[in-house]
């Protein structure tokens, strides 16, 4: 039997099966997060150092099963046990909060919906066959599910503007949009990116295009950020037609949800709206060749089990660019998981 060594150091210093041990049991650490994301425990430790016992009389949880969760979330990095059994938070623990910048909180929410850990529990099915788990348990695609579900529309849409202000600052500091005139945001989600960038560039005005039940609440997150004014929020199907008008198109952690045939199809509809001149910046994880660690190829597992789409190398990305009209121009990674792909018309 040929066995070969791993890239990753930890597997080499302790025995395979201990460490496949530890490994069977890591989905642990995400699922306290969850539970305590839920139960809003951050929110009950605020700034303060706090007793389990307050933290439990706050959550309405029981202080002895909340102890040793946050004991195993310390261990993690997750929480700190400043004294015995009193905990304050770490950085990590504090993205728990719903009252800050960057808060992960909706995010954690909505990654625990029990649709989604029942999907990831069925990835057998979708190794075996290719196709979501999703559809094969809830008996239809996630986007007419959560189209028939609309408060499963809502927490899905809050998730991805969690996700898209983690991307959004990493973004504008890697890439120069001076000199843009219109841009135009497809599958634009609530409009988080949007509104950076029209905080940023005071003469830049923009479109958040996604579908028409989306719009109201991307129109109430570019009122709030105070730049409703050179914002338009037009409700649409990207697999039918994109805005015309923009100088530079965005698809921001977009691409990854749609297999090649229908990536493709958007791509042509932004090729077409776009016209002979502009540019396209693709934001999304680009993938490391080989045994190169990169979250991405996780994301991509939650791709396989709920979608049809899948995560891309850049020779991916520049396949679908090439059969779309576009020429592939540069990849600017960034300090998230998402790179840069910008394409200009071929
Ligand atoms: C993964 S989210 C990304 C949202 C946003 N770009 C961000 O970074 O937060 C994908 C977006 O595509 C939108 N979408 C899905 N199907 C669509 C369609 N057929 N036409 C337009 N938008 C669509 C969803 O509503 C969602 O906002």
């Amino acid at each position: 039997m040929t066995v070969h060594p791993t890239v990753s150091d930890p597997a080499n210093e302790v025995p395979p099966p201990v460490r496949m041990y530890e490994m069977l049991y890591s989905s642990l650490v995400s699922q306290l997060i969850l539970a305590v994301a839920e139960l809003g425990v951050a929110d009950a430790v605020g700034d303060e150092t706090r007793h389990v016992d307050d933290i439990a009389a706050r959550t309405g949880t029981h202080p002895g099963a909340l102890y040793r969760g946050l004991r195993a979330l310390a261990s993690v990095g997750v929480f700190t046990e400043v004294e015995p059994e009193t905990f304050a938070l770490t950085p990590l623990a504090a993205t728990l909060r719903s009252d800050v910048p960057g808060s992960m909180r909706d995010l954690a929410r909505y990654v625990g919906l029990p649709e989604r850990q029942r999907s990831f529990g069925a990835l057998a099915h979708s190794l075996r066959t290719g196709r979501p788990a999703f559809d094969d348990l809830h008996g239809s695609d996630w986007w007419t599910y959560i189209a028939a579900h609309p408060e499963r529309a809502e927490q899905f849409n809050r998730a991805m503007a969690s996700m898209s202000v983690m991307v959004n600052s990493s973004v504008l500091d890697v890439y120069d949009l001076s000199d843009a005139r219109h841009v135009v945001d497809v599958g634009g989600g609530h409009g988080q990116l949007v509104g950076a960038l029209l905080q940023r560039y005071p003469r830049l005005t923009a479109v958040v295009h996604d579908l028409p039940r989306v719009v109201p609440e991307a129109r109430a997150v570019l009122t709030g950020l105070g730049v409703a004014d050179r914002a338009e929020c037009v409700g649409g199907d990207f697999l039918e037609s994109v805005p015309e008008g923009g100088d530079v198109y965005v698809l921001c952690w977009t691409l990854h949800d749609w297999d090649d045939e229908d990536a493709v199809t958007i791509l042509r509809n932004v090729r077409r709206a776009l016209g002979d001149s502009g540019r396209l910046i693709v934001v999304d994880e680009v993938l490391p060749e080989g045994d190169t660690p990169h979250f991405g190829k996780f994301e991509d597992i939650v791709m396989l089990s709920l979608l049809t789409g899948q995560v891309r190398t850049e020779a991916q990305f520049v396949e679908l660019f090439e059969k779309a009209g576009f020429r592939h121009q540069e990849t600017l990674p960034t300090r998230s998981p998402t790179s840069l792909v910008v394409a200009v018309p071929a």
